[in-house]
């Protein structure tokens, strides 16, 4: 039967292989909705187990299925498989080999940790129960979870809970983190364009300067967080760009923000877009200029099932040894798994991947963001581990 060590034994006989898989598609990162020679690369390495493959779902999405011995309960494991449209900045010999195309947010190792699960689980079957590993695309921006939804992966047979994680250079390699409740937030993206008049820059009161109104609206907005808005409930607003104008002697006639805004509370996200539009309204008003306005809700936040942390504990323990969970404080950050545990009670954490010595210290999407191989073993034996729990609980 299952025990502590033999998933692990297991895991760390794979080594290897979970590090030529993750430096392999590493090596050859795809865009989201693109990830046609991931999704065969996974397949390829699925098919002589006998699992039932169910694929092309949203274009390269893959769902395996693991029936155990008996009808029981399903768990589901989930992976993401896109890449970033960031140039890799490492000079590593697995550096990616695309340019302007880097896995620089670990779906490399998430992928292969999930294969590496699959391969765990086949040899120790459940004696009751499913087990559907789901390598979903498009986390990065695309909501490629939503689409896998859609598509029905929740279904037949219906998945009672899901599982995932993410590495994270927060957490030293051998821990883990989890946050109570919401793990992620509402990642909501807006687009601004004040539309004043342009004209000579030495004649400003014939004009409409578009400039200095952004400049009043980009302050401004930061009001709403800091004196509109509850101090315990987290806020971000962040303006990532900023375009418009011609050049040193010519008056603006129109400007662009671009921003986005995180929150944990669904209800505020309504209030949020009211307030803005009420400020921009006012500032342009006010300034002469007109204005449009566009909030796109994101990604809902990821919500943690309460019940299904002592069974992340138990698996933790088992295979990283007694304290190397950590309880964590939400991120602010956006995550597509929110899709799954919008329907189904879901549980997602991180992987520690910190490593000094390897240089794997910088943070998700940065060009020189790397993953701590060691790490790897490590996650397929948890996601191996949690859903053995799961289905002996039951
Ligand atoms: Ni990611």
């Amino acid at each position: 039967m299952t025990n502590k060590l033999e998933f692990l034994k297991e895991a760390l006989k794979l080594k290897q292989t979970l590090i030529d898989w993750r430096r392999h598609l590493h090596e050859h990162p795809e865009l989201s909705f693109q990830e046609y020679e991931t999704s065969k690369f996974i397949i390829n390495k699925l098919v002589h187990l006998d699992f039932e493959l169910q694929h092309p779902i949203s274009k390269t999405g893959i769902v395996a299925i693991l029936h155990g011995e008996e009808p029981g309960p399903t768990v589901a494991l989930r992976a993401d498989m896109d890449a970033l449209p960031i140039q890799d900045g490492k000079e590593k010999r697995y550096a990616s080999k695309r340019e302007g195309i880097a896995h620089l947010c670990g779906h490399d190792a998430h992928t292969a940790m999930l294969i590496g699960a699959a391969y765990l689980l086949h040899s120790q079957r459940p004696k009751k129960g499913n087990i559907k590993f789901i390598f979903q695309p498009a986390e990065e921006g695309f909501a490629g979870a939503s689409e896998m939804v859609k598509e029905g992966v929740l279904d037949t047979p219906k998945v009672d809970v899901i599982a995932g994680l993410h590495v994270h250079p927060t957490a030293k390699t051998g821990e883990i983190a989890v946050a109570k409740g919401n793990a992620t937030a509402f990642a909501d993206s807006f687009d601004i364009e004040i539309i004043g008049e342009g004209g000579h820059a030495a004649h400003p009161h014939l004009s409409v300067d578009s400039i200095p109104i952004a400049a009043e609206i980009v302050s401004s907005l930061q009001q709403i967080v800091s004196r509109t808005t509850d101090p315990l409930t987290p806020t971000v607003l962040t303006i990532g760009k900023i375009s418009g104008g011609y050049k040193r002697n010519v008056i603006a006639p129109s400007v662009k923000l671009e921003g986005t805004v995180r929150l944990l509370d669904r209800d505020q996200r309504k209030d949020m877009m009211k307030k803005m539009e009420q400020y921009i309204q006012g500032i342009c008003g006010g300034m002469g200029a007109t204005y449009t306005f566009r909030y796109v809700s994101g990604y809902p936040a990821v919500k943690n099932e309460e019940k299904l942390i002592p069974i992340l504990h138990k698996a933790s323990e088992k295979i990283l040894g007694s304290n190397k969970l950590t309880i964590v404080q939400p991120s602010m950050g956006g995550e597509d798994f929110s899709y799954y545990t919008e329907k189904v009670p879901g549980i997602f954490f991180r992987l520690g991947i910190f490593n000094d010595e390897k240089e794997c210290i910088y943070p998700n999407h940065h060009p020189l963001f790397d993953v701590d191989e060691d790490a790897l073993p490590f996650g397929s034996a948890l996601l191996a581990q949690f859903a053995m729990e799961y289905l002996n609980n039951e």
